[in-house]
Formats: structure tokens, sequence, C-alpha cells
């Protein structure tokens, strides 16, 4: 049986004034009626996926999130395990608690490890892929999904690709060579120009020993700090509240820093794949994400809400409310929200987040 584990923490903030400290990105229906917690919930479901889907979703969020977590799953369906974090210490930590309370109820059991924050277009090749994944995943490796890289993008991660490994269900994988998260500009593009790199895709497929065996190698303090706070935890209905004295003694880090990063040097206590991912997925992360994802007019605009365009060109408008009229504007975002209106130039909405920095500041 497959356990899907959805990493559903951290706030978005290069996504505000949609994504909020309350609301953040994975809650919200930023590409539809469904929030990005749910679409992930129904990636795995319906077709005949060649492997078997555990009931029960496991999901880790922060512990202020835990009602609108509990009901989008509820709504999407799902029986759920909603492990609880007291505060935020990053993916590895959260995918360390989640490996231990599967292993506690379902044995060795293999996960599928999902972000909250992406958007797959086609299901039939991310299914395909999962398969394949869980092949591997279950003769002791860490899979992860790899995509072919169409530009520098210095938020992700890159993977060497090695020899290939021979092919499940018709999908070739590649031995992982080296784990390189988040490159500066300039490696990255070196990279990209190479062919020799995927982008990882931050979804992995692994089992629970597998997993807790390579952080306890790695990361023996975030082991350590994670068996303690889920030992202490306590469930209270689908809830399971992971002990926070416990868990603030763990050390903050992601997955990718701190297991695959290292692994890429050390495959002694595990082996790696990576498996191509070719199923148009994207991480919704900017708001130019968001205009690329949503469907476009002749001219190449987004349109969400009450929004009439006058010549614009390549401008994302989305309105909670009022009427947004843009004329002859081009690369545009245009957002408006009960309190908050945000214009950005496309090529600057990363840099959205010092806006959500500084207002913190002043609160
Ligand atoms: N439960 C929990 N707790 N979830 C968290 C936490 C946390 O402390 N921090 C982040 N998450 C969740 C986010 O909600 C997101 O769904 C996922 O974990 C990944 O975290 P991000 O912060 O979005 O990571 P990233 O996008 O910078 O980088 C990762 O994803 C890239 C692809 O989108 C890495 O895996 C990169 O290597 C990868 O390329
Ligand atoms: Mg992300």
């Amino acid at each position: 049986e497959v356990h899907p584990v959805i990493l559903a923490g951290g706030s978005g903030t290069r996504l505000w004034p949609m994504s909020r400290e309350h609301y953040p990105k994975q809650l919200i229906g930023l590409l539809g009626d469904e929030s990005l917690l749910q679409s992930t919930t129904h990636r795995l479901e319906g077709l005949t996926s060649g492997f078997a889907l555990a009931e029960r979703v496991t999901v880790v969020c922060g512990e202020e999130h835990r009602f609108t977590t509990a009901e989008q799953l509820r709504m999407s369906g799902h029986a759920s395990r909603i492990l609880l974090e007291p505060l935020g210490r990053d993916t590895a930590p959260a995918l360390t608690v989640a490996a231990l309370d599967i292993a506690a109820h379902a044995g060795d059991a293999l996960m599928v490890v999902m972000p909250a924050d992406h958007a797959v277009a086609d299901l039939e090749g991310f299914q395909a892929a999962v398969a394949a994944g869980v092949h591997y995943a279950s003769e002791g490796m860490i899979a992860t999904m790899g995509i072919v890289p169409d530009r520098p993008e210095t938020g992700y991660g890159y993977i060497r690709l090695g020899q290939p490994v021979g092919e499940a269900g018709g999908i070739a994988a590649r031995k992982l060579e080296r784990f390189v998260e988040k490159p500066h500009v300039e490696l990255a593009q070196q990279y990209v120009a190479s062919g020799e790199y995927w982008w990882n895709s931050g979804i992995f497929i692994v089992r629970a020993s597998t997993w807790l065996k390579a952080v306890q190698h790695f990361q023996p303090a975030i082991h350590e700090a994670c068996v303690r706070a889920h030992a202490s935890g306590k469930t209270d209905g689908d809830f399971f509240r992971i002990d926070t004295q416990a868990f603030a003694g763990s050390p903050s880090n992601s997955i990718d820093y701190s297991v695959m990063e290292p692994l890429s040097n050390d495959q002694s206590v595990c082996g790696s794949v990576v498996v191509p991912l070719n199923a148009g997925w994207s991480d919704v992360g900017s708001w130019d994400a968001i205009w690329k994802i949503l469907p476009k007019d002749d001219n190449g605009n987004v349109a969400r809400g009450r929004i009439m365009f006058e010549g614009a060109q390549s401008t994302l408008a989305h309105s909670e409310g009022r009427l947004i009229a843009c004329v002859g504007t081009q690369d545009l975002v245009v957002v408006e929200t009960a309190d908050a209106i945000l214009v950005a130039e496309k090529s600057h909405v990363q840099e959205v987040k010092k806006i959500v920095g500084r207002l913190k500041a002043e609160s």
C-alpha cells in the first residue's frame, strides 16, 4: 500500500495579497474552485494506477491551519490523519514525523511525498511516474521525480543524471548522481545548458524505513528530536499534536539540503534514482507561474473575476470584488482583494515577498 503524505506548511508570501498568514496559498483557490491542497489529494485517485492506495491521507501542517485543512480534506472526500506542527521546522522534520507515524500504524509502508503547492495537468502521466517510483522505492531507494528544465530557475533543486537504471512501466529512470539545491544563477545556467540535469520536482517516493534510516544517518539531531516529538505527541480526533518542546529542539532544515544533497555523495545508506515526470508539472510559487498555468485570451491575458482588458497584453488580473480595468498594460499582474491591491511587473513578482516582510516588520 502506498501512503500519500502531503506537506502543507509554509505561507506562500510571493502570492500576497491572495495568500495570507491565516489563509496560505495551499488553502485557497488560486487556480480554480479547489484549493491546491484539494487538488493534491485528488492527484493519486481514480485511474488504474498499478499500486494500491492507502485510504487515509497523511497531511503535515501548522497547528494554526488545522480547521481549514481538516474541512478541506473532508470536503474532498478523504479520511485523513493530520499531523500538527506546533512550529515550523521545514520539510525534513515534517517528513520524519510523518514517516514515524506511518511506520507506527502501517508498518514499513511506502510513502508518496507531495508538496501542496504544485499543479499537474496530466494525471495519467503523473500516476505512471508514481508507479515507476514505487517500483524503485520498494527496493529500498529514494525515488525523486525529475522535470526537464526549460529555464535557469534558481528556486529549484537540480539533479545530475547518472546511469540509466532500466525501465519500470515504460519509464526510464536514471541514477541520481548529484543533487544541488537552489544553485546561484550562473550555475543554474550551466546546468540547463549541459542537458545533464533535471529539476527536482520535490515529489519523493520512499519507504518509511528508508527515509528514517537516511535522516538518522545524515541528520541524527533531526531524527532524535522527531522520534521524541512523535513519541510524546497526542492524538486528538483526526489530529495528532506533535510535542512542542521536543519538536522545537529539532534543527530546521529541508529534505533537499539535509538529506538529498549529502545523499548524492554518500549512498551507503540507500541508493537514489530520478524518475522523469512529464505531466505538465508546475510549482505554483508566484504570480507569473499562475499566469503561465491559467488559460489566456488571444493577447495572452488572464482574467479572474470582474475584469476588462483594453489593448492589454500578457496581463494577469485577478479581482475578488471590484472591477479591474487594464488599458494598454503589458506583462503586468494586478490582484485586488478587500484590503490590498497588488500591481507588479511580471518580471518582478519574486519580490512580492519583500512587501510581506515589510508589512510584518510594521505590525
Ligand atoms: N508541513 C510543513 N512544514 N510543510 C512545509 C514546511 C514546514 O515547515 N515548509 C515547507 N513546507 C511545504 C510547502 O507548503 C510546500 O508544499 C513544500 O513543503 C515544499 O516547500 P517549499 O518551501 O515550497 O520548497 P521550495 O519550492 O522552495 O523547494 C522545493 O520544491 C522545489 C520544486 O517546487 C525543493 O524540493 C526543490 O528542490 C524543488 O525544486
Ligand atoms: Mg515550492
